[in-house]
């Protein structure tokens, strides 16, 4: 068989076709490449990376399909400061987003893509966030420098051919995506592994809905269908449209009479969304038949549906998980998921030709080469304190692999939410779980949220900040609308879901974690779809409802009740410090703070 001219159009799209050619003059490519999304064109490309020296083919008999990548080591995650709303007023990004003048950062933009591609392939690549074809769904074409991303957006997102389809119906607005890794190749210059520029810009234009993204090759600085779009583009259409696009997990719980309870959760980056979405209920409560299913770990969109029902949808394809810390202990679904036809990026590389990170197995490997390309053993990072596995480091899983995956993760209707879940990383204060008392007070939870930061972005790791919704970094306009936006939206809900706070991560006088999470937390969740469905019973406290312990399923556990005391206690005083916290937050965004919040936050200090 002949092989497809990659040069060779895919759309009949005039915009599309206009558009592609105006980037091209403008970036001066050497060659453009309509991406088709085959099996053929992966294999292809990845090949062509395993020769550049981006990629390493992984042993195919321990981890068939799969490569590891190695970034610049000024290249390892999203760029917080160097991400802007550019909206046409300064307003509408708010205190909480970098804003630049639109027609200014054009200008800056313009002269940052001028011939910025040259000696690279520019790849016209065709997405779809959602399941093709689904009401709940989005397009947009990403042209990219980085056949990096074209690989990795391929688990992520639905590409190729099916798309370029639906965007030649001309039904959806389509989304543009620039992206350049920033490094042109002049004649006869060779390539690095990993092409980058130390000066990046990841922007957005919430009004014409663009994303122009440059300099960076790394996660969501780079592959534009998740970040960038699914949240913080998504957040404006969503604000516009009547529905609501959330750094959210979506599971289902299944009970033993085999009843399905969709669950939402949002929590900050790299705080466990992914193993909760594939928790596995600890043996006594298997034993029962609770059983949970994964719908997606990270975004969630979610709407009414014509009876005012809540349904969403995981806009995403695949996993886009932190590696350090999943284990066959912590989270046996991730290790299925992960264990063929996946991208590793920045985790170490085994003599055996496999990766390892840290927390993989309780005994490091005797030695290795660490994500900088280094000679690696347990003695040196003892000595040095290097890390095999850079703390950002990734695996790119296709969803699919996911044992498991929800039957209904594709459906073009999503799945009913009863409950959502907000949760943070917080040693003290914020007990382990509690039920908001009606939507506002749980808008109210989402709003407040505050974190102990990680290692998914640039910043002092440890330090608490306050994370509305998760949504601090992803928010596309001014978060005080946002919450405005949450509040208008029981408007039109005939069933409202329950809004419930969780925190895995409070620890003892002696810093030790009080409660031991992972499958465990599945107690709680049970609890909570009880809640939802009506048929557990809880106490009111000054923040909410709260489970008594002898509400919680205990079945093969011995955890103490004055260990559940003390996770559950709510000390008055450390809340009346925290309100404090709130209002903090509440200043920056007062102009477009609803008045919902202050009434909310007045009786909190009521009941304190
Ligand atoms: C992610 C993040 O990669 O939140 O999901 O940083
Ligand atoms: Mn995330």
């Amino acid at each position: 068989m002949k092989a497809r001219n990659p040069a060779r159009p895919l759309t009949k799209n005039p915009n599309l076709l206009k558009w592609v050619a105006k980037m091209a003059e403008l970036t001066k490519p050497a060659a453009i490449h309509w991406v088709d999304g085959s099996q053929e064109e992966y294999d292809a490309l990845c090949e062509q990376m395993v020769d550049a020296g981006t990629f390493t083919r992984l042993n195919e008999k321990l981890w068939p399909g799969c490569y590891l990548a190695r970034s610049n080591p000024d290249d390892v995650a999203r760029v917080e400061d160097r991400t802007f709303i550019c909206s046409l007023s300064k307003n509408n990004a708010g205190p909480t987003n970098n804003w630049v003048d639109p027609f200014q950062m054009r200008k800056k933009l313009k002269a940052l893509f001028k011939g910025c591609m040259a000696g690279r392939t520019m790849y016209v690549l065709p997405f779809s966030m959602g399941p093709v074809g689904s009401p709940l769904s989005q397009l947009g074409v990403e042209l990219t420098d980085s056949p990096y991303v074209v690989v990795n957006m391929r688990i992520m997102a639905r590409i190729g051919l099916p798309v370029f389809k639906e965007i030649d119906k001309n039904e959806k607005r389509v989304v543009p995506c620039m992206h350049s890794v920033g490094a042109p190749l002049a004649k006869g210059q060779s390539d690095v592994p990993w092409p980058c520029n130390s000066e990046k810009y990841i922007v957005h234009f919430p009004e014409s809905r663009e994303i122009w993204s440059y300099g960076s090759g790394y996660g969501g600085n780079a592959l534009l269908g998740k970040k960038c779009f699914a949240l913080r583009i998504a957040s404006n259409m969503a604000r516009d449209e009547g529905w609501m696009a959330e750094h959210m997990l979506i599971l289902g719980v299944e009970d033993p009479k085999g009843e399905k309870t969709y669950v939402a959760a949002a929590f900050p980056s790299a705080c466990g969304k992914t193993n909760f979405a594939m928790l596995i209920p600890p043996p006594s409560l298997q034993e029962k038949g609770w059983k949970i299913w994964t719908v997606g770990d990270d975004i969630a969109w979610i709407k009414p549906d014509a009876n005012g029902r809540l349904h969403a949808i995981n806009p995403e394809a695949g996993f886009f998980g932190v590696a350090p810390g999943t284990s066959v202990k912590t989270n046996p679904n991730a290790m299925a998921a992960l264990s063929k036809n996946t991208i590793f990026t920045n985790v170490g590389l085994t003599p055996d030709g496999g990766v390892w990170w840290e927390g993989m197995t309780d005994t490091p490997p005797a030695k290795l080469i660490d994500w900088r390309g280094k000679k690696w053993t347990p003695a040196i990072a003892k000595e040095t304190g290097a890390k095999a596995a850079h703390p950002n480091s990734r695996f790119t899983a296709p969803a699919r692999q996911c044992p498991t995956i929800d039957p209904a993760w594709e459906a073009s209707e999503g799945v009913p939410i009863s409950a959502i879940i907000f949760g943070g990383r917080r040693a003290s204060t914020v007990p382990l779980v509690y039920q908001a008392f009606n939507w506002s007070a749980g808008v109210y939870v989402g709003a407040t949220m505050g974190s102990e930061m990680t290692a998914a972005a640039a910043g002092t790791i440890g330090k608490v900040r306050r994370d509305p919704f998760a949504m601090l970094p992803f928010c596309g306009y001014h978060m005080g609308d946002y919450f405005r936006h949450w509040i208008s939206m029981q408007r039109s809900l005939s069933e409202t879901p329950r809004i419930f706070s969780v925190n895995w991560f409070r620890k003892d006088a002696d810093g030790k974690f009080l409660w031991p999470g992972f499958s465990e937390n599945m107690r709680i969740l049970k609890w909570i779809v009880d809640r939802a469905r009506g048929r557990a019973l809880a106490k009111e406290t000054p923040i909410g409802w709260q489970p008594r312990y002898d509400e919680i399923d205990w079945t093969g556990s011995d955890f103490t009740r004055e260990r559940f005391t003390e996770l559950q206690r709510v000390d008055r005083a450390a809340w009346r410090t925290e309100v404090i916290g709130h209002e903090e937050l509440f200043i920056d965004l007062h102009a477009h703070l609803p008045k919902e919040m202050i009434y909310e936050r007045e009786l909190l200090i009521c009941r304190l």
